[in-house]
This record gives structure tokens, C-alpha cells and sequence, in this order.
């Protein structure tokens, strides 16, 4: 061997090294961005544990954190980073502070609040679930999905999203509530109990039956009258209005088909994830690196917000979305999320002491709340991207 092929061979060792410390080691990606990342990943573990005070999103500006108890929908998304991260990367410190986490949830599989139950315990329990194969994981699973169940309304074939706006709505069903079903068709798999998944699919047959346009978009919110089971109005809580495109919502709606296909191989949630995506993907108003604005119809597009967390759902979904159709446009698209928010642009700045990986997320335009700022889910579904693209 000459000694340039020999300088070759040790340069592409040492990059190999490093894509496996930080768990990224599918593509020859821009070393610099990986590095920040694992820095950030670190930052992690140092987050004070404390059960009322789970990191949720942060102002950038005045690098205030906020937190909130688990009651929160949001709860359980931290515990799940560190779950991920420790099969990222294999760093037992990750698991450690995972266990401690992890436990702050465990209320929330009796509290009948909202649909919510499903994000704070699955996405918490349930991650600890595939890395520590418990039975007292798999029994707040089936506790959290017996608390689920008790918001289902057989006439109207759907769990009940939320109790607020009683003046405005009589039963509120919104497109993220798709996500709660994994919690559903989980515990169904694990107690053998066919309850659960025969309430999940029932509203997964009433949201396709319902929530969706004819070019494939969705609405947020379904107000069903609980007597009769009729739609009384398909509106808005989080979009810019009812006729608008809420790109989370569209995420959420891919993702969630594609997960209920999973459990049921009902081809008719595999065509409706296949056509939402694609609505997505080919939007006139999607911009060059897939990173959407936070509502595809706001009027103020070039000049809105964008929303990560959207794209990192999107990215989430379509890699399990390519494993059942082998269409290759969904992983080339995930892929290009992927990249995009590998970059100076996205990845939070390593100045800034926080438990958050990605910036510019769009939480709740409408309220002017958690506007371009890092939020905890957009990190999630990137960890479990990367997880999935591995
Ligand atoms: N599930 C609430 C949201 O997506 O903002």
C-alpha cells in the first residue's frame, strides 16, 4: 500500500469511528453538524431531574426553559429522548437517566383528562419497553389504554380528543389522536385483550372515513354530535383556519395511518398515509430543503414560520412507510429531512445550555405560543427517525 491509499484507509477509519459514537452512521454526513449533535445529546444528562419539571420547548432568545408536570402532553417525550439515545448510542448513561425519567409518568396512565394519555405514557413507557422488557412497563401500558378506552363513544366510533371549548364543540376529535392508537394496539398485543385494538380501529375507520379532503389533506378537528354520531363541523384549533393545511396535522395523519397499518394491514390506511404524504412531498408551498411552514395556506408563505417538528413526524413516518410499500420517494424524502436539519440551521447552537437538539418548531401559531423555537417532540421523532433510518 502507498502511503496516500494508506492516509485514505486511516481518514475513512476515523470518520466510521465517529458516525458510530454518535449513532448517525448511515451516511457520510457533515462531520461538523455531527459533532455539534453529540455535544448537544450530552447536554441532556445534565438537565436536573425533577418531576414537575419536564423540559417542553425554550425561548431562544432569553434561554428560558419551559417546563411542565406530566399532566402536560408533553410529558413523556424526554424520557423517550434518553431511551432513544441510549440505543443511539449505547452510552449506559442515557439508560440511567432514562429510569429515573421514566417513572414521572407512570400517573398519567389513570388520568382520563384527554386523549393525550397515549403521547405521555406510550411515548415514555413504551420506549422503555424496548430496551427493558418489564412487566411493570407493560402494565402501565394496558392501565394507560384501559384509561383510553373510557373517551370512546361507540356512536360516534371515536375516542374523545379533548374536554375544553364545551360552548363551542360537542365531541372534538383531532387528527393528532391517530397517534394514540399505538398505545391501543400495543396493549392489545401484550394482555392478548382484543378491546383495545378493536377501539383503535374503529376510530382510525371514523377519521378515514371523515377528516380527510379529496386532495388528501385533513382537517384538525371533527366536532361530532355524541348522540347521533353526525359531523356537526370540520374546523381548527392549531391551523391558520378551518380550510387551511396544519402541516403537523398532515404528519400526524401519515404517521398514524402508517402505524395502524402496522398492527391491521388494512390497505386503506396504507393509501390514505401514501396519499397524504404525497400531498405533502409535492406541496407547491413546501420549500427547497422539505422543512414545511407551519400551515401549508398561510398567507404570509415565504415569510412564516416553519415547523421542524412536523417534518421530523413526516420523516418518522415515511421511513416505516417505505418498509411496507418499498417506494423509495418516501426514504429519499426522510432522508432529506433528515439532512436538512443536520445542518448550521437547525441544530441548536452549543452556546446555548439546553436539554433541546433542533430549533424552529411551531407549536400553536393561533395563540402566538411557541412560535420557531425548540420544542421536545420535534427531537423525538428526529431520534426515532434516525433509529428507523439505521
Ligand atoms: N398534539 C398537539 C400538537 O400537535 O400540537
Amino acid at each position: 500500500m502507498n502511503k496516500v491509499s494508506f492516509i485514505f484507509l486511516i481518514l475513512g477509519f476515523a470518520s466510521l469511528v465517529t458516525a458510530c459514537r454518535t449513532g448517525i452512521n448511515s451516511q457520510p454526513q457533515n462531520t461538523a453538524a455531527n459533532n455539534i449533535l453529540e455535544t448537544r445529546y450530552k447536554m441532556l444528562l445534565d438537565y436536573p431531574v425533577d418531576s414537575m419539571s419536564m423540559p417542553r420547548s425554550m425561548n431562544i432568545k432569553t434561554n428560558e426553559i419551559r417546563k411542565v408536570p406530566s399532566r402536560d402532553w408533553t410529558s413523556g417525550f424526554f424520557a423517550g429522548n434518553l431511551w432513544q439515545l441510549y440505543r443511539l448510542t449505547g452510552d449506559s448513561r442515557y439508560k440511567e437517566q432514562a429510569q429515573k425519567w421514566t417513572p414521572f409518568s407512570k400517573k398519567e396512565s389513570v388520568n382520563s383528562n384527554s386523549h393525550d394519555v397515549g403521547f405521555k405514557v406510550f411515548c415514555s413507557f413504551g420506549e422503555a419497553l424496548k430496551v427493558e422488557n418489564k412487566k411493570e412497563h407493560e402494565a402501565v401500558i394496558i392501565k394507560g389504554a384501559e384509561t383510553l378506552c373510557t373517551r370512546f363513544n361507540p356512536k360516534v366510533g371515536s375516542i374523545r380528543s379533548w374536554d375544553f371549548n364545551k360552548e363551542i364543540w360537542d365531541y372534538p376529535v383531532i387528527i393528532d389522536n391517530m397517534m394514540n392508537l399505538e398505545l391501543l394496539f400495543e396493549a392489545s398485543k401484550i394482555s392478548g385483550n382484543p378491546k383495545y385494538r378493536d377501539v383503535a380501529v374503529q376510530h382510525a375507520n371514523t377519521t378515514l372515513k371523515n377528516q380527510f379532503r379529496a386532495d388528501n389533506s385533513c382537517y384538525h378537528v371533527i366536532d361530532y354530535n355524541p348522540n347521533t354520531g353526525e359531523v356537526r363541523k370540520k374546523t381548527t384549533l392549531q391551523g391558520y383556519n378551518d380550510d387551511s393545511v396544519w402541516a403537523r396535522g398532515q404528519a400526524w395523519a401519515v404517521y398514524g395511518f402508517t402505524m395502524s397499518y402496522r398492527y391491521t394491514k388494512d390497505p386503506a390506511y396504507l393509501k390514505q398515509a401514501e396519499g397524504t404524504a404525497q400531498f405533502f412531498m409535492t406541496n407547491k408551498n413546501l420549500p427547497e430543503d422539505g422543512i414545511p411552514y407551519w400551515d401549508f395556506k398561510d398567507p404570509s408563505i415565504p415569510n412564516s414560520p416553519r415547523d421542524v417538528s412536523a417534518a421530523m413526524v413526516m420523516a418518522s413516518g415515511l421511513y416505516e412507510l417505505y418498509g411496507y410499500t418499498k417506494n423509495k420517494s418516501y426514504r429519499a424524502f426522510a432522508d432529506k429531512l433528515i439532512a436538512s436539519v443536520q445542518s448550521d440551521k437547525y441544530i441548536i447552537n452549543t452556546a446555548i445550555k439546553a436539554p433541546f437538539l433542533l430549533d424552529h418548531s411551531t407549536g400553536n401559531w393561533p395563540k402566538n405560543d411557541e412560535i420557531d423555537e425548540p420544542i421536545i417532540y420535534a427531537d423525538y421523532y428526529y431520534l426515532e427517525a434516525l433509529l428507523r433510518k439505521k
